[in-house]
């Protein structure tokens, strides 16, 4: 592993006027002849466990885990050890693994132990790099669970029982910058709590605080869970359940702000499960935006249906709504398919590409038909016209479908796993087999063809001039002749479930300029995050993106 990790200082000197040019804003500038279409690759035909939850860490490694009573998994727990939980609702002595760690550049994995019930569950990776899930079900539903990435081999594992002050299961986490979690809902959880636990001098004990608007959008079929949850630079949280969203400022309980009703009415949580990214946030703008963008979902009323047997056509829209516009309203634009149970993902290059899932039906139990098995790439560049924005990908051979998962890798890949729609894992007489496969989609911007223009990160500096730190990024761009539509990003690995990128984001770095120290060797020189509300403390992988081309990422702290 080359990366190079330092440790970079979060300016909060915003006010700070710095004299500079300005370059082209970042704009991805790469269209994809319609041959390139990227390019699928088998990494493990199985793991031994269904990728229902993954997220990736800062030593290349991906933590992965489903749920302890699916009965046995496929491969067994090292050194023949065996859980006994005489709370488990499959078995009671369980010598299987349910959580794997894999290790992307030697393609491996080894098996790591979760005790109890991990089902549904939450994570946020804490600003020192290591994991905490949160919830799941049964004997799990009040735990967290800690994974610190090590470079030895023998990590695993921590369990903490009766963490939680309420039960989590389907809750979504965001990591805050003041360094706590928030974990948000839940089934019948209209209330949030923090990690730490925070105590008020009011009270003896740290108790959860209620929610109405997670209470109001709670349709009968819920609808509401895994509430789409994202930072935004003023510090509040936007939270969508269901089709409605608000900005909360959690740090006072208090409802800021509603914003009108997603257009169309439809529901986009879990069991309708859509998916949500907050877009780059861009610190070359005078005055940040920021920007939502939903998509897809199953009609109200499909999970009901899917239960008779009758499997409706999924969303086919997404929903942008810029929240620091005074007055906001949702843009709704088309999606070239239909897709429920899609992830969404930031690519290093700012785009969005939508993975996974179904057509028809919704999430659930036995409750998807009609994989789609193409991926969408959604093109958000300003200077991309509208006719341009979504194309489709090459298409995947296997379907990925109810409690699948996809991350981002430091190389621009995008890696998928899971599927599992039964009960248990079921490998025959079923139309959709449980699966324990791992694959990565190569977009098309890894193409040999866009090598003359590629970006490689040479190496990364900190250079600290009176109060300010500047992040200097050295890098060399291949034979050509200009070094103009360059971009500096950060990007905060999401943990992935349930078709939800838990606190994903990227930030477009502010540009000095660009140097030219050798032939086609350049200093770019850009400013570190303005605020701890954009960009949290923590690991994030910096890219560098010359002409919609990405380079391989190098990981960096921020803090
Ligand atoms: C990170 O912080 C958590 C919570 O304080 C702690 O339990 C964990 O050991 C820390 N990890 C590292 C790598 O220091
Ligand atoms: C798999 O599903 C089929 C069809 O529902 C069922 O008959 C079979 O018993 C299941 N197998 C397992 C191992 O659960």
């Amino acid at each position: 592993m080359t990366s190079i990790t330092l440790f970079l200082i979060l300016i909060t000197l915003s006010s700070l006027i710095i004299p500079y040019f300005h370059l082209p804003l970042a704009s991805s500038s790469l269209i994809s002849p319609p041959s390139n279409q990227g390019q699928w690759n088998l990494l493990q035909p199985t793991i031994g466990i269904s990728a229902m939850h993954m997220q990736l860490t800062h030593n290349d490694k991906i933590i992965i885990f489903d749920r302890t009573d699916f009965g046995p998994s496929n491969l067994p727990l090292s050194n023949g050890e065996c859980r006994m939980d005489p709370y488990d609702t499959a078995l009671k002595t369980d010598c299987t693994a349910h959580s794997v760690l894999y290790d992307i550049y030697t393609n491996t994995f080894r098996s790591l132990t979760i005790q109890t019930d991990t089902w549904c569950s939450s994570g946020s990776v804490l600003p020192n790099g290591t994991l905490i899930q949160t919830g799941g079900f049964n004997d799990g539903e009040r735990r967290i669970r800690m994974f610190t990435p090590c470079f030895h081999e023998n990590c695993d594992w921590i369990e903490f029982p009766s963490y939680l002050i309420e039960r989590r299961w389907y809750a979504t986490n965001q990591i805050l910058p003041d360094n706590r979690v928030i974990i948000i809902g839940g089934r019948k959880q209209f209330n949030y709590e923090f990690f730490p636990k925070t105590i008020t001098s009011s009270e003896s004990s740290p108790s959860s605080i209620h929610l109405p608007f997670l209470q109001e959008t709670n349709d009968p079929n819920e609808n509401n869970l895994y509430p789409f949850v994202h930072l935004l630079p003023n510090g509040n949280l936007f939270i969508f359940a269901n089709k409605r969203s608000i900005l909360l400022d959690y740090k006072q309980n208090r409802v800021v702000k509603e914003f009108p009703e997603i257009s169309g009415g439809d529901p986009r949580n879990y069991p309708s499960s859509g998916s949500s990214v907050l877009l780059p946030l861009d610190e070359n703008l005078n005055s940040i935006e920021a920007e939502i963008m939903v998509c897809g979902g199953a009609p109200r009323g499909a999970f009901e249906e899917a239960s008779k047997g009758n499997f409706i056509q999924a969303l086919n829209t997404c929903g942008f709504l810029k929240v620091t516009d005074s007055n906001p309203n949702w843009i709704m634009k088309n999606m070239p398919i239909a897709r429920v149970m899609g992830d969404m993902l930031i690519l290093p290059n700012g785009d969005i590409i939508i993975i996974n899932g179904v057509e028809l039906g919704t999430a659930g139990w036995e409750n998807g038909r009609r994989p789609v098995l193409t991926p969408v790439i959604y093109r958000s560049s300003v200077t991309v016209t509208e006719s341009q924005r979504f194309s489709i990908m090459q298409r995947a051979s296997r379907p990925r479908l109810y409690h699948s998962s996809a991350v981002v890798l430091r190389d621009g890949r995008v890696l998928v796993g899971g599927s599992n729609p039964h009960v248990n894992y079921n490998f025959s007489g079923v139309e959709f087999p449980t699966d324990l496969s791992l694959e990565a989609f190569s977009p098309p911007y890894l193409s040999p063809e866009f090598d003359p223009v590629r970006p490689i990160i040479r190496h990364v500096t900190s250079y600290i001039l009176g109060y300010r730190v500047f992040y200097y990024v050295t890098f060399t761009v291949g034979k050509f002749g200009s070094a103009s539509d360059v971009s500096v990003r950060i990007l905060a690995p999401s943990f992935s479930t349930h078709s939800y990128g838990m606190n994903q984001r990227m930030v477009v770095l502010k540009l000095i300029g660009v140097t030219e120290v050798n032939f086609g060797t350049y200093y770019a020189t850009v400013v570190g995050p303005s605020t701890q509300e954009i960009a949290p403390p923590g690991y994030y992988i910096l890219f560098l993106v010359h002409e919609g081309v990405p380079s391989s990422g190098t990981w960096v702290q921020l803090m």
